[in-house]
Order: C-alpha cells, then sequence, then structure tokens
C-alpha cells in the first residue's frame, strides 16, 4: 500500500547507533524489513539483536567507496535509503579559519557529506523508483557557531544535495531531516553534571526548552519515508531553536 512501511525494504546507514537505531526501530515496528549498516560490527551485531525479528544489518565503512559497493551489492532491493552516520572527531575540534589544517579540514565533509553522497551512488540502481532517500544535517546549517564555519557549510551542503537530489533522481523522492541537539550517545562521554549544564545553556532558551530524544526526531524520518508527495524538503526538528 502506497504511504506505508509494511513489508518494505529500508536500510539506514548508521542505524547502529543514536536517530539511526531509533528510525530503524520505528521503522520495523512498522513492519518494514529493516538492514542496518555502521563501520564497527560489533556494534551492528548488538544494534540488529536488539532490534529483532526481521532486522538484519552489516558493516560498511562510507569512507571507503568499495565497501559501500559491496554493501549494496549484497543488500539488493532497497524501498528508503536514510542516511544517519555521521562521526565526531573533527565535529568536537573547532578552529577559527587562520588556524585551519586545510588538509585536515576536507575530514569534516568525510562522513556526513562524502559518505552520502557514495551512499547514494552505489544504493540507487536499487532503489524502487516509489523509494525514498532521506538525509541528514543539523541545526547549524542555520545557527553557525564560532569557530565551526565548516560545521555550517558541510551542514549547508547537504541541504542542497538534498534539493539537488529531488530534481535528479526524480520520481525518487530526496528529503533531508535537521536535527536541534539530540540525546544520544555522543553526551555520553561528558560528566553528567557538565552535560546538563551544557545542554541547559544551549536549549533553555528554545520554545521547547530541552534537548530531543532520539525517537522524536526519528519520527520525521518515518513521515519523509512515506509522505508520498513530499520532495526535496529539509523537516526542521529542534524544538523552535532556529526561531528564536
Ligand atoms: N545528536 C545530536 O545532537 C545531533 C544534532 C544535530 C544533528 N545530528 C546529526 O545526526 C546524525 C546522527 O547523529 P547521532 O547523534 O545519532 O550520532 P551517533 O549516535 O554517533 O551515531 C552515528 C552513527 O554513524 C555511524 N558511523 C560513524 N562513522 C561511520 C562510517 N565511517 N561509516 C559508517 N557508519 C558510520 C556510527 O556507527 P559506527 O561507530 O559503528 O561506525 C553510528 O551508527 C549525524 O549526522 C549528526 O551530525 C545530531
Amino acid at each position: 500500500m502506497p504511504g506505508s512501511l509494511e513489508s518494505r525494504r529500508v536500510v539506514v546507514i548508521g542505524g547502529s547507533a543514536g536517530i539511526g537505531l531509533a528510525v530503524a526501530r520505528l521503522a520495523a515496528a512498522a513492519g518494514a524489513h529493516v538492514c542496518i549498516g555502521s563501520s564497527d560490527s560489533g556494534r551492528v551485531a548488538r544494534a540488529v539483536s536488539a532490534l529483532g525479528g526481521k532486522a538484519s544489518g552489516r558493516a560498511i565503512d562510507v569512507r571507503d567507496e568499495a565497501s559501500v559497493a559491496a554493501f549494496f551489492a549484497a543488500a539488493g532491493p532497497v524501498d528508503h535509503l536514510v542516511y544517519t552516520a555521521g562521526d565526531w572527531g573533527s565535529f568536537r575540534a573547532p578552529r577559527p579559519v587562520a588556524e585551519l589544517d586545510l588538509e585536515a579540514a576536507g575530514a569534516v565533509f568525510a562522513v556526513r557529506f562524502w559518505g552520502a553522497l557514495a551512499t547514494i551512488k552505489h544504493a540507487a540502481p536499487h532503489l524502487a523508483e516509489d523509494g525514498s532517500i532521506t538525509l541528514t544535517d543539523g541545526v547549524v546549517a542555520h545557527r553557525p557557531r564560532k569557530a565551526a564555519p565548516l560545521s555550517t557549510a558541510m551542514a549547508g551542503a547537504v541541504e542542497h544535495l538534498t534539493r539537488a537530489l529531488a530534481v535528479d533522481l526524480a520520481p525518487l523522492r530526496v528529503n533531508a531531516v535537521c536535527p536541534g541537539l539530540v540525546l544520544t550517545g555522543v553526551w555520553d562521554d561528558i560528566p553528567e553534571a557538565e552535560r546538563d549544564e551544557r545542554l541547559r545553556r544551549m536549549t533553555g532558551h528554545q520554545p521547547l526548552p530541552r534537548a530531543a530524544m532520539p525517537d522524536e526526531v526519528a519520527r520525521a524520518y518515518l513521515y519523509l519515508m512515506t509522505g508520498t508527495y513530499t520532495t526535496g524538503q529539509v523537516l526542521v526538528v529542534d524544538g523552535g531553536r532556529t526561531l528564536v
């Protein structure tokens, strides 16, 4: 049935943790056959076992085109592709422009932008015409931070890639989710008191003055997969952060 995930094949790259794992869980609960991928095979195995039922998964390193090609050769037909893969090393070390190591600067784009493009390149031949691709960026696209211009440029590039691919790959639908702060494992290695204080500082002024739970953001991906007349859109799920 159009607009339903029942028995549809959903691939979530970045599905072993955080927002991607929440998307995988909701899609599986909606009756989809879910296949997740990420670079750490142990993490993939643990997530597949937590998802249970019809879920499957395998390792993929989106920085390695051969690994991406092998993943999709093995995955077979795909109805919906969701991309939430993200690494945090380069994001945690913001630099003023005058101190940028230009060779290292490319790392900011490696997983979130180039990894997404490699994934789409190798998934495209397997994607159903009435299917969808949903990418991920973040509110840093719209709210630049001091010493992090590349993060804003990269997130904006994902949004423009989304619009371009919605035209280029039509009638396949291509959209993106732009989350605000989300309580995923990326916050786990910050001591609790410091984390709570930082979250209060970063979200206290928002209309919804808190960070999101992963499931609250995952619902946006479910809509974009099943919203059969929606393409080229960026769905901002940020508790109102970009309004104020
Ligand atoms: N959390 C937030 O507050 C927030 C806010 C705005 C935007 N976002 C965006 O949302 C996306 C997901 O964030 P998250 O918080 O859910 O992150 P997360 O919990 O760290 O999950 C990231 C996922 O990406 C996978 N991954 C990392 N490097 C990979 C690679 N080279 N190849 C394949 N998979 C790889 C990880 O698994 P492996 O380690 O096994 O590879 C993991 O499954 C990111 O693009 C992030 O920028 C997050």
